[in-house]
């Protein structure tokens, strides 16, 4: 390759690293413990994610919704907890995770306080769907200790729900259920799936 080919050829390369590294993910983590089967999936996606932000069990306290209706005249929530940051990055977010175990057929408390907290982007009009930032990519991960789709179905509307306020746009669903007889990690249809979404991912 001559010297000016090579030039052409770092720069270009240079670009396509500078922009896949710029895009941004945002994890809503709803597991209840580290080591566990929500754990071995997100994990995998996450190793692959530079960019990667967000509510981690570890590192946030994010209250629920209080009611409180500050949010119908100053069109944002007021409780200052770290849910404040994660405003900022649903807007400017490429990617968005929902990852969460089923508990009593739902998500995670954890996921449901921040979906109360969501409350402000409504501003008390329920049927009207309001848009956060630009369409983006997206991910539901749900782990059951029930063999059953029934034991996710309520779950993942829930999850669609949230994941539609943030602007995602038909997120990839990634169920491993029978958690109770089989670990996530023997999940060869689950792994399948995340690994073809890393290939699909525009990042
Ligand atoms: C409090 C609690 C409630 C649960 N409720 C359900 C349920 O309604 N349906 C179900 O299929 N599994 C239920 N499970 C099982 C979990 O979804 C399952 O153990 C899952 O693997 C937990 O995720 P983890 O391994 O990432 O912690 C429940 C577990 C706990 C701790």
């Amino acid at each position: 390759m001559s010297s000016k080919k090579l030039h052409y050829f770092v720069f270009f390369a240079t670009l396509f690293l500078v922009s896949k590294l710029d895009k941004k993910v945002l994890i809503l983590d709803g597991r209840l413990r580290q080591g566990g089967n929500t754990d071995f999936l997100l994990q995998r996606l996450l190793n692959n994610f530079d960019n990667a932000v967000g509510a981690s069990i570890a590192r946030t306290q994010i209250f629920a919704c209080t009611n409180c209706e500050a949010c119908l005249s100053n069109s944002k929530c007021i409780i200052n907890d770290d849910m404040q940051t994660i405003y900022h990055q649903a807007k400017t977010a490429d990617f968005v995770v929902l990852a969460s175990p089923i508990i009593f057929g739902n998500l995670s408390g954890r996921i449901i306080d921040i979906l109360s907290r969501l409350q402000c982007y409504f501003k008390g009009e329920f049927n009207k769907l309001p848009k956060v930032g630009k369409v983006k990519q997206g991910a539901i991960i749900l782990i059951a200790g029930g063999s059953s789709n029934n034991d996710v179905e309520f779950a993942l509307k829930t999850a669609k729900l949230l994941l539609k306020i943030l602007n995602v746009e038909n997120p990839t669903i990634i169920a491993s259920l029978n958690t109770d007889k089989v670990p996530t990690s023997q999940d060869k249809e689950a792994i399948e799936t995340i690994d073809k979404l890393l290939n699909s991912v525009e990042l």
